[in-house]
């Protein structure tokens, strides 16, 4: 068993034995319990699973990760008998869309916790301090929910390391394919409502910019800012009109590497070049998503960034056993995440870089996309 007892005193630990029956072990590395400095992070009473209903809010179906997990957290949780509303947020107001769907399942007397991943990370305040009034627990999903007290949990991949995989994996490729430089790259990054996406754009910079301050990476376009290079809602298509525009830069010059920072915004790029130049510049992602693990495989798609989403689905769904069972769930790292108004307690989980060498490897325990690397 994972879960620690909690520092927050002797009486939630005999409550934690006492309902859990829960040894405290050091059983995974590097992993600790919250501290009762995480305001409302602190073990409640527990409630029973049979009698209790779980809100799933997620925010698009595009990236198949936000559909991997949701279902996978769906039929986890059902099974282990909560009942379970699981909702997407699709379209042009997927924020007010999302807001409607947390009001809904609020209303539901049986809540116990929500699971959002949010549209826009500064916009669930009033709906989550409603949340939280009713004791339901609030765990925000992959996407840090911003000026809000009431999140309890995060549960996420290491945004920032992402980000350096991202930046580390483009250099590579721009040294294995032009050898010594100097390199034309272009940059792009997410959406500016989505809280990671400055995470990733950040530890990605923080191995491109020193290569641009000397001269060995060139940008063309000079749109070396966030907001000038983010994709709102991650769209492929605003990304392709981008690089398309981008391209009148490169008249009488080669594109040797574009940062791009999901396989959906990747795929949009690649699109927009298409044929222009004799050799194809080095392209980076993020999620693994199965159409992009095949261009990877063809060789046209650098590299990408693995995040299982059957593991992230897994770990949220121990959240929710812990908070059941009147546990204080565990978290590996308390510091790193502050929503503007707290730390957060947060169990990161570790990304990996995906290569046309290594995929095999890194997709071992992932029969889908182990197939797609031996041409499934
Ligand atoms: C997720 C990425 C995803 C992006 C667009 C981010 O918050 O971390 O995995 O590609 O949203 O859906």
């Amino acid at each position: 068993m994972k879960n620690r007892i909690a520092k927050t005193g002797a009486a939630l630990g005999v409550l934690t034995l006492l309902v859990g029956g829960v040894a405290a072990c050091g059983s995974s590395s590097g992993s600790r319990t919250a501290t009762s400095s995480a305001a409302g992070s602190s073990a409640a009473a527990g409630f029973d699973p049979k009698d209790s209903f779980i809100g799933i809010a997620m925010p698009e179906r595009s990236s198949d990760n936000w559909i991997i997990s949701g279902e996978k957290m769906k039929t986890d949780l059902e099974a282990k008998g909560y009942t379970v509303n699981l909702q997407y947020s699709d379209g042009t107001n997927g924020t007010q869309t999302q807001i409607n769907n947390l009001q809904t399942m609020i209303n539901n007397p049986k809540l116990k916790v929500l699971i959002v991943a949010a549209v826009d990370g500064e916009k669930l305040n009033q709906v989550l301090s409603d949340a939280a009034s009713k004791g339901v627990k609030v765990i925000a999903y992959d996407r840090l929910i911003n000026n809000t007290e009431a999140i309890d949990y995060y549960v996420t991949y290491d945004n920032k390391k992402v980000g350096e995989l991202q930046g580390q994996s483009l250099l590579d490729g721009l040294e294995a394919q032009k050898p010594g430089g100097p390199w034309n790259v272009e940059l792009f990054a997410g959406s500016p409502d989505d809280n990671n996406a400055k995470f990733f754009w950040d530890g990605a910079m923080s191995k491109l910019q020193p290569m641009i301050d000397s001269g060995k990476i060139v940008v063309p376009s000079k749109q070396t800012t966030f907001n000038q290079v983010a994709t709102p809602g991650w769209s492929a298509e605003t990304a392709q009109r981008r690089m398309t525009t981008l391209l009148g830069f490169y008249t009488s010059a080669q594109l040797d590497g574009v940062l791009a920072p999901n396989d959906k915004v990747s795929r949009g790029i690649q699109a927009a070049i298409g044929t222009t130049f004799p050799t194809f510049p080095v392209v980076t992602g993020q999620d693994a998503e199965a159409d992009s693990v095949k261009l990877i495989m063809q060789g046209k798609q650098y590299s990408t960034i693995y995040k299982s989403a059957f593991d992230q689905a897994e770990r949220t769904v121990m959240m929710v056993d812990s908070l059941a069972a009147g546990e204080t769930p565990e978290v590996n790292d308390t510091t790193s995440y502050n929503n503007k108004i707290k730390n957060v307690d947060t169990y990161l989980l570790t990304p990996k870089v995906v290569t046309k060498e290594n995929a095999a490897e890194v997709f071992a325990n992932d029969e889908k996309l182990l197939a797609v690397v031996n041409g499934g």
